[in-house]
């Protein structure tokens, strides 16, 4: 783990109320794996510092980070401007996981749940692995624009009002492609997650899933117990044990933001 102070070289609004800043901060990337997030100071106050995803890494040793607009933090950031520095504690947590033997890989998006999945595309499609993305959102205006995703993945769109691809819940037209996928991740609010548990659990998503856990973090470090949740295997700290489980290992009412 490294502490830097990363130079914005860009930074900008991507869909509504969602930005992208990209970094040079080569200690990071160097070492950062799909999956792994990072802790960014907001502002001077200490307290303000916000777990975010790594989004995507470029090989010269840059560092991409995609948010929404929640609150004070995140609106801070959305107003930081190329040249100025942000300090950055990471990379921290665990990571996706990918079996060797796995060739195809489905990932599913919803709204911002893109965050993570990119870099995890980027280094699937690095080691020859097939990848098929599941992106959802609410409206084509909130749709992560397709140009920005690794090449050579192959990209199906959902939008709940049928703006542009089908028309529905991107955990509609999951099951559709759950033969295919040798491992299944997904990343997106809690309700995509419970939705695909269900299925899950009534055998329309037969394969493993691993999932990105959002909970509000303290540290960051595994020294505040804030992020603390009983899972099916004890108590984790998300920081720490996650923020990658496993589905099945979750219990939903023990999850709150
Ligand atoms: C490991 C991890 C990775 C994350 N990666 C991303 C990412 O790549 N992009 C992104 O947009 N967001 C990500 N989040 C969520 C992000 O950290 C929060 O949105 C952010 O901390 C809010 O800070 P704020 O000061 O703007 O809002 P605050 O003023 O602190 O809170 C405003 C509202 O935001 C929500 N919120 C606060 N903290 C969290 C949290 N940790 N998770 C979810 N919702 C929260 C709550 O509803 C809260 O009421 C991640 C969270 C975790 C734990
Ligand atoms: S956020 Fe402090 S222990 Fe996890």
């Amino acid at each position: 783990m490294k502490q830097v102070s990363a130079t914005i070289f860009s930074s900008s609004e991507l869909m509504p109320g969602c930005h992208l800043i990209c970094l040079e901060a080569p200690d990071i990337a160097a070492i950062a794996r799909p999956g792994q997030f990072v802790m960014v100071s907001c502002g001077q106050e200490p307290t303000l510092r916000r777990p975010l995803t790594i989004h995507q890494v470029a090989h010269s040793g840059q560092l991409h980070l995609l948010f929404s607009i929640v609150g004070k933090g995140t609106s801070w950031l959305s107003h930081r401007q190329e040249g100025e520095t942000l300090d950055l504690l990471g990379p921290l947590g665990n990571g996706f996981s990918t079996e060797p033997a796995s060739r195809n890989l489905l990932l599913v998006a919803g709204g911002i749940g893109i965050a993570p999945l990119a870099f995890l595309a980027q280094q699937a499609l690095s080691e020859g692995k097939s990848v098929s993305l599941l992106l959802g959102a609410r409206t084509d205006a909130g749709l992560y624009p397709q140009r920005l995703l690794p090449g050579g993945i192959e990209t199906i769109v959902a939008t709940e009002d049928g703006s542009t691809g089908t028309k529905g819940m991107i955990t509609d037209i999951l099951p559709d492609y759950v033969d295919w996928a040798d491992q299944i991740y997904a990343c997106g609010p809690l309700a995509m997650y419970q939705t695909i548990a269900t299925e899950n659990r009534q055998g329309r998503v037969r394969k493993p899933v691993q999932i990105s856990l959002e909970v509000r973090m303290g540290c960051g470090l595994g020294a505040c117990y804030g992020c603390s949740i009983r899972t099916r295997r004890g108590m984790k700290q998300v920081c720490l044990d996650g923020p990658v489980f496993n589905l099945d290992e979750i219990i939903w009412q023990e999850v709150k933001i």
